[in-house]
């Protein structure tokens, strides 16, 4: 299965905890991290269990202050089994000679697999192969299959099966201090003789989850009966099943267990569901049928094909598969957001930031259902918002930078810098510019899937509640003539305050800036296109009126965007002012400078001083719109724009950026595909490998980088393609780098599904099936209406070697 398969072949500890993150298996409802079954959380092992919206609040006393953080919670250990030989240990392969080991992710089908040959001190050998999944079909269903050998003993032997539920939240070392207990156990016990209960809930919020577990031993395929012993403590439950085992025999285990909480629908109470489940469903084999089916209607869709038979398509198979995990149709009606790491671990506390902006693109051209579920997480808190808003003195609604459970802000007070040991305050919630994104967002997903009932109904509320926000938000500069915006932070979350300046924020981050004016604009476009009597309703719910119009109409005109000289836009008034950062000094000092403001303030200084950057600020403008939108945008205004303005700024920034989120490596690469190929390549190559080889040292274990993978993602589905959604039209117009050969692809545009392969010389489009019968496409400047069922084939010409050298 060329390019479907993540194996590794050696046991080496040390990298067990990123491996568990990559092997991590989810159905978009919950995730398991690829751990060992036999383990508990120690220094290579970690079992956590996320659910979607799993959250809970804790407090905790850091340097004499009380603070409160919304947690991502760990829920119950549903892993557990293990084995001895009678009078042996537990397994451990810290504590065995490990003959063989292998470990692969089968995403096509969405299967762990463990095999491994390990040898005692008693030189008793035995071998296990292990296969694991988390149903994507029957969403509270979990199981694992053992298939055991004793290759050169027999006796009797004890088998351990478990739900633990003492489980702390113990993943992000920086996190240690905080509070970790977030769960309370209630009930455990024995359902009947192979099966058991646990009940938690967690401290808070009080959301339950009950797990059942079934344990069953076969032999040739008839079922064994062994001796059963229920071990039950506080908080987890464990059966121990004592069977004689023969040398070079096979032996078959199976574990299933069922999953609910109280957040659950169509359901009585958890406990009773999962008992329910477990009796109701079959042996491993019937799950895994059922679950491999439901994979492969995912694959339909969701996958890109490279034909390069490298590493490349097996690492962009495992960005599309973990944004499967995260997010599926087994999300759609759960009143959840997208998290940054996934379901994956527990950095950044599952919280929602703008990273959506990063991977909605793919999700809206092939499960709009899912984006739009995922939109209503935000209409669901929209009260929260405009309460967020007035207590800060504006109207509209203010959503907040780190978003969890009930829409409050929940960005940390202090943070802490792991090389200093300091707590530091932490002013990165100012990021206001949040709001732009799910604006966007709301637009984009209406572009990709003309829901109109959507967009006249929740989206607009959304959208329109933002822009009375931002028009509130601006302030009139006299001298300049133009509206500004104060006291914000922009994506470079490098820059928070001015140097030895007590107040947050800054002044005009032009980023903000301009998506405010492309807001502005786009709100009066909205409710001219919505229907009349909805716009009627929301007008006078929202209080807004022809003057707040017309204002809005103003902003999007006469907004402020700092240049530093001719076309260097400046990323916020005063960058120009900053002193230049020593990037050479510093990238001889210490191995790694990508997390700039660790160093820095591990020396007592401050990125705020310098002109260094995290990520991509300005740069973003140009990554979410086209030349001609910036252009269009930037005319309204008033500004210039110059052909070059682009370039000149891509080359000011890209010096003084560390790349410290894994975010702007997708931007960079995706803005320079025009201007620099082979930096984009590269940056494109690093952002692919970047939580494959965990290549900031030490995050990937806490959890993936969704927006970085789904942007690895969007490269191929949108930079390098060519695609661009258009009023009239989807157009395609490729532009291959010349390290991809052939990309093909399925893309649903507005409910159409279209399937589009590329190569240097030729474009093909089929338009597979569709709501309608036609659609329009476009290909080099000429418009198409294709029937449904045709093909058609476009020739690109080919490159002369000339051009081809140039690039
Ligand atoms: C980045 C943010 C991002 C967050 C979550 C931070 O490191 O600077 O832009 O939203 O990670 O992924």
């Amino acid at each position: 299965m060329e390019g479907f398969n993540i194996e590794y072949s050696e046991w080496k500890p040390k990298e067990q905890k990123l491996r568990e993150a990559l092997c991590t298996l989810g159905n978009g409802y919950f995730a398991t991290r690829g751990a060992a079954e036999e383990n508990k959380n120690n220094e290579f092992n970690y079992p956590g269990t996320y659910l979607a919206g799993g959250y809970n609040r804790a407090k905790t006393e850091v340097s004499g202050k009380m603070v409160e953080n919304e947690d991502f919670v760990n829920f119950p250990n549903w892993l557990c089994m293990n084995f001895r030989p009678e009078e042996g240990e537990w397994l451990n392969l810290e504590k065995v000679k490990v003959l063989d080991y292998r470990q692969v992710l089968e995403m096509k089908k969405g299967v762990l697999v463990r095999e491994f040959r390990v040898e005692d001190d008693q030189g008793r050998r035995t071998k296990i192969r292990s296969r694991r999944i988390v149903s994507m079909r029957d969403k509270h269903l979990v199981g694992i299959e053992w298939f055991f050998t004793p290759e050169n003993w027999s006796g009797r032997t004890e088998f351990r099966s478990a739900l633990d539920g003492t489980v702390i939240n113990d993943n992000v070392e920086r996190y240690r201090d905080l509070e970790s207990q977030h769960l309370n156990a209630l009930e455990s016990r024995k359902i009947n003789d192979n099966s058991i209960l646990l009940l938690v809930e967690t401290k808070q919020s009080k959301i339950r989850m009950a797990q059942a577990a079934r344990t069953t031993f076969y032999f040739n395929d008839e079922p064994l009966e062994p001796v059963i012993e229920t071990n039950e403590k506080e908080g987890a439950i464990g059966q121990v099943f004592r069977l004689e085992v023969k040398e070079g025999e096979n032996y078959t285990i199976e574990k299933i267990a069922a999953i609910y909480t109280s957040k659950d629908r169509a359901i009585t109470e958890p406990v009773l569901e999962v008992i329910k489940d477990i009796e109701r469903h079959g042996r491993f084999v019937e799950l895994l049928v059922r679950h491999e089916e439901a994979m492969q209607r995912y694959w339909h869709r969701a996958d890109i094909v490279l034909k390069d038979g490298d590493k490349k398509q097996q690492l962009l198979r495992l960005h599309i598969f973990h944004v499967m995990q995260t997010v599926s149709f087994n999300t759609i009606g759960l009143d959840v957001g997208v998290p940054s790491r996934g379901l994956h671990g527990e950095a950044y506390r599952g919280h929602i930031f703008w990273d959506e902006l990063y991977i909605f693109p793919f999700l809206n051209l092939r499960f709009p259902e899912i984006t739009r579920s995922l939109l209503m997480y935000r209409y669901e808190r929209l009260d929260e918002a405009r309460y967020a808003a007035k207590e800060a003195g504006y109207r509209g609604a203010m959503f907040p930078w780190q978003s969890g459970s009930n829409g409050r802000e929940e960005s940390q007070v202090v943070h802490l810098n792991p090389k200093s040991g300091n707590w530091i305050p932490d002013d990165t919630h100012l990021q206001r510019h949040v709001n732009c994104a799910i604006a966007f967002n709301i637009w984009n997903y209406f572009l990709a899937s003309d829901d109109q009932q959507f967009l006249s109904g929740m989206g607009a509320e959304i959208f329109l509640s933002i822009a009375l926000f931002w028009a509130s938000k601006v302030e009139f500069n006299k001298e300049r003539d133009r509206y500004e915006i104060h006291g914000v932070v922009g994506p470079d979350e490098y820059h928070t305050s001015y140097p030895d300046s007590d107040e947050q924020g800054l002044k005009n981050n032009a980023y903000t800036n301009v998506m405010v004016a492309w807001l502005m604009n786009k709100a009066v476009e909205i409710l001219e296109l919505i229907e009349k009597t909805r716009k009627e309703e929301l007008l006078k719910a929202l209080e807004i009126d022809k003057d707040e119009i017309n204002f809005w109409d103003k902003i999007s005109r006469e907004m402020y965007i700092p240049f530093i000289e001719d076309d260097i836009i400046s990323q916020f008034e005063g960058y120009e002012e900053l002193k230049e950062f020593p990037w050479e000094e510093y990238r001889e000092k210490y191995d790694d400078i990508q997390r700039l403001d660790r160093v820095l303030e591990s020396e007592g200084d401050s990125p705020n001083n310098y002109k260094a950057n995290k990520q991509a600020d300005v740069l973003m403008l140009f990554y979410l719109f086209s030349k001609d939108e910036v252009k269009t945008i930037f005319e309204r205004l008033g500004y210039d724009f110059s052909e070059d303005l682009i370039e000149k700024n891509i080359d000011y920034y890209r010096s003084r950026t560390s790349h410290g989120s894994t975010l702007s490596r997708f931007v960079f690469s995706w803005i320079l595909a025009k201007y620099d190929k082979k930096e984009s390549w590269q940056n494109f190559e690093t952002l692919l490998t970047s939580d494959f080889e965990d290549i900031q040292g030490g995050t990937t274990p806490e959890g993936i980088h969704l927006g970085a993978m789904a942007g690895s993602l969007n490269l191929i589905q949108r930079c390098y393609s060519g695609l661009e959604i258009c009023d009239d039209a989807l157009w395609i117009n490729p532009d291959l780098p010349e390290n991809i050969k052939e990309v093909s692809m399925r893309i649903k545009y507005r409910k159409h599904w279209i399937f589009v392969t590329i190569t240097h010389e030729k474009l093909k489009i089929a338009f597979e099936e569709g709501w309608s019968k036609k659609v329009n496409i476009g290909v080099a400047g000429e418009l198409y209406e294709f029937e449904k069922g045709e093909v058609r084939e476009f020739s690109l010409g080919v490159k002369s070697s000339e051009e081809a050298e140039k690039e």
